[in-house]
């Protein structure tokens, strides 16, 4: 996977990336596989030096760590958290309620809101029980709300339990790790009116006495594409409420692709021929993604306190999930290229500190 045209053993010489942005935000990315083993040596010197912040990819949703009523996958759930506390990283527990990865058995459908509930209870009390007092914060519910219309996404925990299961979720999480901080994950809602029907779901959440301590949006974005007047007015909004906000799944995707969601169920078939970026990013396209991403975290580092976390969704490009969804195609979404070697973009993200690049 790892394809380095470097000696491994060669001195790291750029700054680090997480300690260029010490005193704004945490700097982290996902990770999948079962640590250490799914990641080769020079790439988790590449992970150490420049993250702080760990989240898993996959092996804590619903559907990998809990696939039957009373069946627990933890292998890899605990490799991470040994791998994180070893390499003093806290960790982003993603994630304890989604529609996506979820085993169908949970959310059954017929299965009444009690019965819903009590399985609810008993996988977040499982799996954030485990982890208690190990992990900085959860995504406890992810994606809830839905791409058009009023209202919340038809899901099947919805549907059986009810639209209350959001601040059901989020009191189990509560009671399961206190010391956890708690969060609502979404792509999207930083534009206009999702993050409308994301703002009424916090006040509600919070009017009604339901502990949550950030808002992620999740940043899979496309490159010539991003609403950067939307990720600020965004920021603002949800900072009012008192939450911390991160941006907890950056990418900044080159190819073209159907929608501007991240949803995981929209797929699409990419001819060979569309598959443009196959052999490189071509210096345009790298530098046009690099200014991108420097003003990205210009506003970032804008509001002090704001923005506390700004996680990537990948170490590198050979790493990103972008490659695979939503269909098969070579992307260059992230800082690092596939040899881990720092793209125009980590150079223009660390110019941007202090200043335009
Ligand atoms: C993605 C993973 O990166 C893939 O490996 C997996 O096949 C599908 O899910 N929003 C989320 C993440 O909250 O959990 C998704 O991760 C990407 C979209």
């Amino acid at each position: 996977m790892f394809h380095s045209s470097v000696p491994q053993t060669a001195p790291v010489v750029d700054p680090s990336l997480c300690a260029s942005f010490a005193r704004q935000f945490l700097v982290g990315t996902c990770v999948g596989g079962v640590l250490p083993a799914s990641l080769e040596v020079a790439e988790r010197a590449l992970l150490t030096r420049h993250f702080n912040v760990l989240t898993p990819e996959n092996c804590m949703k619903p559907g990998p760590i809990h696939p039957a009523p009373e069946r627990f996958d933890f292998t890899a759930s605990d490799a991470l958290v040994r791998f994180a506390s070893e390499s003093q990283m806290p960790v982003v527990g993603h994630c304890l309620c989604w529609h996506q990865q979820s085993p169908t058995w949970m959310f059954e459908a017929g299965i009444g809101r009690q019965a819903a509930l009590s399985q609810l209870r008993e996988h977040i009390h499982a799996v954030a029980g485990r982890y208690r007092g190990r992990i900085l914060g959860w995504d406890v519910v992810n994606e809830a709300i839905a791409d058009d219309g009023d209202a919340l996404r038809d899901t099947p925990a919805a549907r059986e339990i009810g639209a209350d299961f959001i601040e059901r979720a989020f009191e189990l999480a509560r009671d399961a790790d206190p010391g956890a901080e708690l969060y609502y994950n979404d792509y999207n809602i930083e534009r206009p009116a999702k993050r409308a029907r994301t703002l009424s779901l916090l006040r509600r959440l919070l009017a009604s006495g339901v502990r949550v301590d950030g808002v992620g949006i999740q940043g899979h974005w496309q490159a010539g594409q991003v609403p950067f007047e939307d990720i600020r007015a965004a920021i603002d909004e949800f900072a009012a409420l008192g939450l911390k906000v991160m941006i907890t799944e950056l990418d900044l995707d080159v190819v073209d692709r159907p929608d501007c969601s991240a949803d995981i169920a929209v797929q699409r078939a990419y001819a060979p021929a569309e598959d443009v970026y196959r052999d490189g990013l071509p210096e345009p396209i790298a530098s046009a993604q690099a200014a991108q991403y420097a003003r990205l975290f210009q506003l970032f580092g804008e509001r002090p306190g704001a923005v506390t976390r700004v996680s990537f969704w990948g170490l590198h490009d050979g790493r990103s999930w972008l490659n695979t969804w939503p269909g098969k195609r070579t992307n260059h979404p992230l800082l690092f290229d596939r040899a881990g070697r720092p793209k125009a973009a980590f150079h223009a993200v660390l110019a941007s500190i202090g200043g335009t690049p």
